[in-house]
């Protein structure tokens, strides 16, 4: 890896130390709008219960905890210093037990079996060591029936070439792809 490679993963792919806080900093301002359009896809109901995997500093969070205000919102991100940025984002409603923020991978969800209502990633797929492995966990922790939403700005660097492809071989089935300006989701449904 490149020494601009190694300190873009720092800043944003998996936000460690003073770069990790700064990335985080940075990706709160410019990823917000896209998060909340991908968040849009889910229709989210007032009683639905999301995963959001590498949620960073927490801007999603914030808008799922306003639009399922009586089901429940759990996340899971890698970094230390991404799940310290997001708890301090969402203090009230965690203390209220409408958020549960942990850190941890998404090759292995600390949850149940069909738990889920709906899921998704914003620009954090193609940092996981194994995509295919994490979406079939997150397919393991979604109800039948169940939402996922994945999205990509241009900067994640993410292909859309072979993604639906993907999610096919991870189970999920009515997969389709999004264009969204120069940013792209996917959306499926766990059968
Ligand atoms: C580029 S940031 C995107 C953050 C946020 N979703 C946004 O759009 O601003 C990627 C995030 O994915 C997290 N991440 C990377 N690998 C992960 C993994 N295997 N499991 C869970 N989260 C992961 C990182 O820690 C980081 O917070």
């Amino acid at each position: 890896m490149s020494i601009v490679d190694s300190i873009l993963m720092h800043m944003f792919g998996r936000p460690q130390g003073i770069l990790g806080r700064l990335g985080g900093i940075i990706l709160a301002f410019t990823n917000r709008e896209f998060t909340y359009s991908v968040i849009n896809l889910l229709d989210i109901q007032a009683n639905d219960k999301v995963l959001e995997i590498g949620f960073g500093p927490g801007v999603g969070i914030q808008l799922l905890a306003k639009l399922a205000s009586a089901g429940y919102i759990a996340g899971i991100d890698y970094s230390e210093e991404m799940v310290e940025q997001a708890t301090a984002r969402n203090r009230e409603a965690i203390e209220a037990g409408l958020v549960d923020l942990r850190q941890g991978s998404v090759e292995s969800l600390p949850f149940e079996d069909n738990t889920f209502d709906k899921a998704l990633a914003v620009n954090s797929m193609q940092v996981w060591s194994d995509a295919l492995v994490g979406l079939r966990e997150i397919r393991r922790v979604m109800k039948v029936g169940g939402r996922i939403a994945l999205g990509f700005t241009p900067y994640s660097g993410q292909s859309s070439t072979g993604l639906t492809e993907m999610l096919t071989n991870a189970g999920f089935i009515e997969t389709h792809l999004i264009e969204m300006d120069r940013s792209f989701g996917v959306l499926a449904i766990k059968p």
